[in-house]
């Protein structure tokens, strides 16, 4: 644990003392590999919205994409109302607030979502959102890999910043870029976006007058057993599994293999004590990739003989058939993973657990 701490300690006075795994752009082959938040991964502006991509479809094999969607609130829409055919849509806020809508069959649903909410996109299902808070960052997951390109063709710049800064100080505007542009939406079926422009969102769900959102942040979300129905889960109440080794890692799934169907991947958070003194760690191999982005704490990851401090918004990416450590040097880390294949990390986790009914572990140790 020294030595953690130390390498924190040299990472912070100057950023060449971190580890060489840490890269400022996602390689265009499947790597092992960190990229901290805000690092320019090949960040675009679409109108205020800055978006980076920290794994693309090149660095996952085609499997998935995890990007970062930062923004001053906006007056408007932050994209049309569209569809997917192919890919399943994940939306996460990591900071601020912002309005997620879903449409299919008739059914309309839309929520506010605040740090930590999800909310679940599958194919065919018309959606759009609205950033709310001067500063919001949604994450955001797809499966399978690649949509990013949609995004190096909707461009109006590419963002670069001395400071790292999220996105360029500005006011709420109506100015959503591309994105709101009926005919430029209209024009992205390559891109696998089929535009809904007879979709308006009902603006009721926000103050719940809407009937679906009754129980938003004050029930339980179950995740539906299929791979079509759209769904949310706020922060915490969503089903929880509580795997006991060393430590104790409590998992919150958020797209498992039911829900995922054919596309073959799995989200969710996993949060995680820390090591009781005396512990001896094994590592851990999954034939599949695998992503964490850290929510809070901090996440020490071990790959490649290297050391990896990780906090909130960094991201490692641990290919398949790579041997890892993962734990944490905070008393308390939660991370959101997203996974490939059909034997993953939660999967084995929630294999060996018991269901738990807390966001939090035991008071003592195992
Ligand atoms: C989505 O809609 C398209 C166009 O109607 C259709 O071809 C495709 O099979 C649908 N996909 C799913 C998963 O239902
Ligand atoms: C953004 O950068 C890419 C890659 O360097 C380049 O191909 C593209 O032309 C740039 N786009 C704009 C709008 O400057
Ligand atoms: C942005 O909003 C702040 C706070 O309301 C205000 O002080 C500032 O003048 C605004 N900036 C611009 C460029 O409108
Ligand atoms: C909720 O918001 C909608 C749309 O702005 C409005 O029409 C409705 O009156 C509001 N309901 C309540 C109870 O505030
Ligand atoms: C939508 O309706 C069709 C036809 O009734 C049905 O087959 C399908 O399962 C429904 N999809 C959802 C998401 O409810
Ligand atoms: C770790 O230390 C505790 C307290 O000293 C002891 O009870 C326990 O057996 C030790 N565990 C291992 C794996 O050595
Ligand atoms: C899912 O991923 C696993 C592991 O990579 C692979 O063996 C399997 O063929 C995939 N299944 C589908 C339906 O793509």
């Amino acid at each position: 644990m020294l030595s953690n701490i130390l390498l924190a300690a040299t990472a912070a006075t100057t950023a060449s003392a971190l580890s060489p795994l840490f890269l400022d752009t996602p390689p265009s082959y499947s790597q092992p590999y960190a990229i901290k938040r805000f690092a320019p991964a090949k960040a675009v502006a679409v109108g205020q919205q800055i978006y980076r991509f920290p794994v693309t479809g090149a660095a996952s094999d085609g499997k998935f994409s995890l990007l970062s969607t930062s923004a001053p609130s906006s007056n408007d829409l932050g994209v049309l109302p569209h569809q997917h055919y192919l890919h399943f849509e994940n939306f996460f806020c990591l900071e601020g607030r912002f309005q997620l809508w879903t449409s299919k069959n008739d059914s309309e649903n839309g929520r506010l979502l605040t740090a930590g909410d999800y909310g679940a996109v599958p194919p065919n299902t018309t959606h759009t959102f609205q950033l709310l808070d001067p500063f919001t960052e949604m994450v955001g997951a797809i499966g399978p890999g690649g949509f990013e390109d949609l995004f190096f063709f909707l461009v109006n710049s590419n963002y670069t910043a001395a400071t790292r800064t999220p996105y360029v100080p500005s006011n709420a505007s109506s100015a959503a870029g591309s994105g709101s542009s009926s005919a430029i939406i209209t024009s992205l079926q390559s891109y696998d976006v089929w535009a809904q422009l007879s979709y308006f969102p009902r603006r009721d769900f926000v103050n719940g007058s809407a009937p679906s959102t009754s129980g938003w942040h004050s029930s339980p979300n179950s995740l539906p057993q299929n791979d079509h129905t759209p769904y949310f889960v706020a922060k915490d109440y969503g089903p929880k599994y509580l795997h006991t080794s060393a430590f104790y890692q409590i998992v919150q799934p958020l797209v498992t293999p039911a829900q995922a169907g054919a596309k073959n991947f799995t989200q969710g958070t996993i949060t995680i004590s820390s090591l009781p003194s005396n512990t001896t760690l094994d590592s851990t191999i999954l034939p599949d990739h695998t992503a964490f982005e850290v929510l809070s704490g901090e996440l020490i990851v071990e790959m490649e003989g290297e050391t990896l401090a990780l906090v909130i918004g960094d991201v490692v990416f641990i290919p398949g058939g790579t041997a890892f450590k993962y734990y944490s040097s905070a008393a308390f880390t939660k991370f959101l993973y997203v996974a490939a294949g059909r034997d993953t990390l939660d999967q084995r986790l929630i294999a060996e657990a018991k269901g738990w009914g807390y966001p939090v572990f035991p008071t003592a140790w195992p």
